[in-house]
């Protein structure tokens, strides 16, 4: 439909600019003096969720979250007074209920005789980049504190080093009698002990030694004999059934430290006792897989928090814990070619935890 249609220079601008702005990659709107939204881009339909028609005539307070209800009153008394507002950093609400980080710029609007009628605002989406400062942030933290623990086991594990090696030289001096030699060894057996859980705790140390195969039932028959008091303290009662006792190719470390982190979790969260149930057996959702499920009768994990529980420094024991545990348990696994799976449930009376492991089998055993 080629015309000979001619726009005047004054309209063609105005087509020019409408055309700029249909186009943008930012949200562009307008609104009057009193928060009514009177122009809204396609920009912005992608960025909040609304069609034009849905928005325009609504208040701009359907964009903004009621913490920040304040922050627009005060944005509206600058603009009456004429004033600009320059690449300010909050968040918006979107149509579905989610928030975006978003970069704003806001001018007054006149008329043309040079009354203020209201504003335009640009909008620019900037929650990739403050999820990128965030993880940023995280990384730091988790690097620092990496390095402090692995500071403090050395520190400790040392020393602990030089009392078993002076234990066993006394032990074997010669000139002792049977009894005070028992005694000895009792005490290098608790010192060994005490290292173990020192390396454990502080723990994040990576065995850098490769994979071998390791046993799931020998490292958790080793791990409940290094928590024995404390479930029996807690009138934990433990059942195990290892159905599956094939070898997976791992660190024994990191799987110690895998399976330390989850029983202690576990034992947390029941204070007042209650069953742990601890199974190996062939894994459901892992190809020719072996999986370990533990479970126990602790209080839950709220639903809000379900998605939360593997990032790390997410905790809910204030200064108890580290809100490292399961994000170190899981970047092992997922090392390993595992998975993790975890369901929870906090209903009184049926409340507690399950968490599920799988990992390859050793190859030379998968027929
Ligand atoms: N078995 C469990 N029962 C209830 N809550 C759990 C369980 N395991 C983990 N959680 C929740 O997940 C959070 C994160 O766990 P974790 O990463 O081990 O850190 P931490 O134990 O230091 O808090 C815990 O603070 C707790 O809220
Ligand atoms: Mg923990």
């Amino acid at each position: 439909m080629a015309s000979n249609f001619q726009l005047n220079p004054e309209d063609e601008a105005r087509f020019r600019l409408a055309a700029i702005i249909e186009s943008s990659e930012d949200a562009i709107l307008s609104k009057n003096l009193d928060g009514i939204i009177t122009s809204w881009n396609e920009a912005a339909c992608r960025m909040f969720g609304y069609t034009e028609e849905e928005i325009v005539g609504h208040s701009i307070l359907e964009l903004i979250p009621e913490y920040l209800h304040e922050d627009e009153a005060d944005i509206l008394r600058k603009l009456k007074a004429g004033e600009r507002i320059n690449h300010y950093e909050t968040v918006r609400l979107k149509k579905n209920g989610e928030t975006i980080d978003v970069s704003l710029t806001i001018s007054p609007v006149r008329n043309s005789e040079n009354v203020i009628i209201g504003s335009s605002k640009i909008a620019r989406n900037i929650s990739d980049r403050k999820q990128l400062e965030q993880r940023l942030i995280q990384a730091d933290k988790i690097a620092t504190m990496g390095r402090m623990a692995a500071t403090i086991a050395h520190e400790i594990n040392n020393p602990l080093e030089s009392v078993i090696n002076l234990l066993y030289l006394a032990r074997t001096s010669g000139e002792l009698g049977s009894e005070a030699r028992g005694y000895l060894l009792t005490a290098e057996a608790e010192i060994e002990r005490v290292s173990h859980i020192a390396r454990q705790t502080l723990g994040y140390y990576r065995d850098t030694g490769a994979p071998v195969e390791v046993y799931l039932h020998h490292v958790l028959t080793d791990i409940l004999t290094v928590y024995h008091s404390k479930l029996e303290n807690r009138h934990i009662v433990v059942k195990t059934i290892f159905d599956d006792r094939r070898p997976v190719m791992a660190s024994r470390g990191e799987l110690v430290q895998v399976f330390s982190n989850i029983i202690s979790n576990s034992i947390d969260a029941m204070p007042e006792g209650g069953l742990l149930h601890i199974q190996i057996q062939e894994a459901a959702n892992l190809e020719g897989g072996i999986e370990v499920l533990v479970r126990d009768q602790g209080a839950g994990i709220e639903q809000e928090h379900l998605t939360k529980v593997f990032e790390p420094f997410f905790t809910t024991k204030g200064n108890l814990g580290t809100g490292i545990g399961l994000w170190v348990t899981k970047q092992l696994v997922e090392k390993h070619g595992g998975r993790v799976a975890l369901t929870s449930c906090t209903d009184t009376g049926m409340s507690g935890t399950s968490i599920t492991l799988s990992l390859p089998v050793a190859k030379r055993l998968v027929h």
